[in-house]
């Protein structure tokens, strides 16, 4: 569908195209509170990406990083793996890939979906579960199981009984980064080590600073091969730039809306009908002689999201 023109019975134009990236995820239907683009654009700079790299990202939720970060890596032998606790975020974030321009980013995405969460899905990847299907404990132990409740304990029975994707790297494989977008990420940052290429990036996106000083006073005292390189708060502000028409200038009665608005005549006072007699004056239709033009920030409400935090691994 090449851009197209549709007009409303009332007049109205409206144009039809593509979505881009922003627009598909800040749009699609939502399962869990997605990473917007000003964070997961500079994430994937702070992950420093290339085509061909092998990432790890955990949670996936709706999979908005997900795609911005196969769309820095897709390319040959690339390879992302996604993880994530939940199984209806996983699945609909592998909906909204697979939907985006007829899956486009869907290749070369490993969906790990573990009700153990990434702690699990981690002993996975380093080879410590010896290959079996299920990470959870096994029935007989279940069985001998009584400090549980009736519904602890069905919720145990089927984590026992999670199929988990084979490991599609080799022994040794290490990730060129790490996304990580959870709750409380700390604990599993040792267990990550083994996981990250040495001088590699990895990006953790935390809502608030009390958290950032939290993981700081940790790392000092538990891992002192990450190192905290950046701390970044992304701000976006919008401007507006277009012609308007100048009121003054205007012969007739017009009315220029607020800033970015569309001159449209009101009625007349008298009659309650439009004034025929003067122009409607759009944004592309203003006579040369009325133009002026509006260089102003958008009013939009653009506050606080979360923070970036780059860490990079140094093991020297
Ligand atoms: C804020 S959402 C992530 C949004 C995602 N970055 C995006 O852009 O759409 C956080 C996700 O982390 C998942 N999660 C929470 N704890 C987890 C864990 N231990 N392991 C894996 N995923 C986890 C949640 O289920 C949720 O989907």
């Amino acid at each position: 569908m090449p851009m197209s023109t549709i007009k409303t019975n009332k007049g109205a134009k409206f144009t039809l195209h593509w979505p881009s990236l922003d627009e598909y995820t800040t749009r699609v239907k939502r399962q869990a509170t997605i990473m917007y683009p000003k964070d997961a654009t500079t994430a994937v700079h702070l992950l420093d990406l290339f085509p061909g790299a092998h990432v790890l990202e955990a949670g996936t939720g709706n999979g908005s990083m997900t795609m911005y970060i196969q769309r820095a890596i897709q390319g040959p032998g690339s390879h992302l793996d996604t993880v994530d606790i939940r199984n209806e975020h996983s699945l609909q974030a592998e909906q909204n890939i697979e939907r985006f321009w007829r899956g486009i980013y869907r290749q070369g995405i490993t969906f790990w979906r573990s009700s153990g969460g990434l702690e699990r899905v981690i002993k996975r990847l380093n080879g410590s579960d010896q290959g079996v299907d299920h990470l959870g404990p096994s029935s007989a132990e279940l069985e001998t199981e009584t400090t549980l409740t009736a519904s602890q304990l069905k919720k145990k029975k089927m984590e026992s009984m999670e199929k988990m994707p084979p490991n599609p790297h080799s022994p040794d494989h290490q990730y060129d980064a790490i996304s990580l977008d959870l709750p409380d990420c700390k604990l599993v940052l040792l267990d990550l080590m083994p996981l990250l290429k040495n001088d590699r990036p990895m990006c953790l996106y935390m809502v608030n600073m009390s958290q950032i000083l939290d993981l700081a006073k940790w790392l000092r005292s538990n891992c002192k091969e990450l190192v905290m390189e950046r701390v970044l708060e992304i701000g976006w502000k919008e401007w507006t730039v277009r012609s308007a028409a100048v009121r003054s200038k205007v012969k007739g009665r017009v009315h220029v809306g607020g800033f970015g608005a569309v001159s449209l005549l009101p009625p007349s006072p008298s009659s309650g009908e439009r004034d025929e007699s003067v122009p409607d004056y759009g944004p592309d239709n203003i006579p040369d002689d009325a133009l002026g033009w509006v260089c102003r920030p958008v009013q939009l409400p653009r506050g606080h999201t979360g923070f970036l935090v780059q860490l990079r691994k140094n093991s020297t």
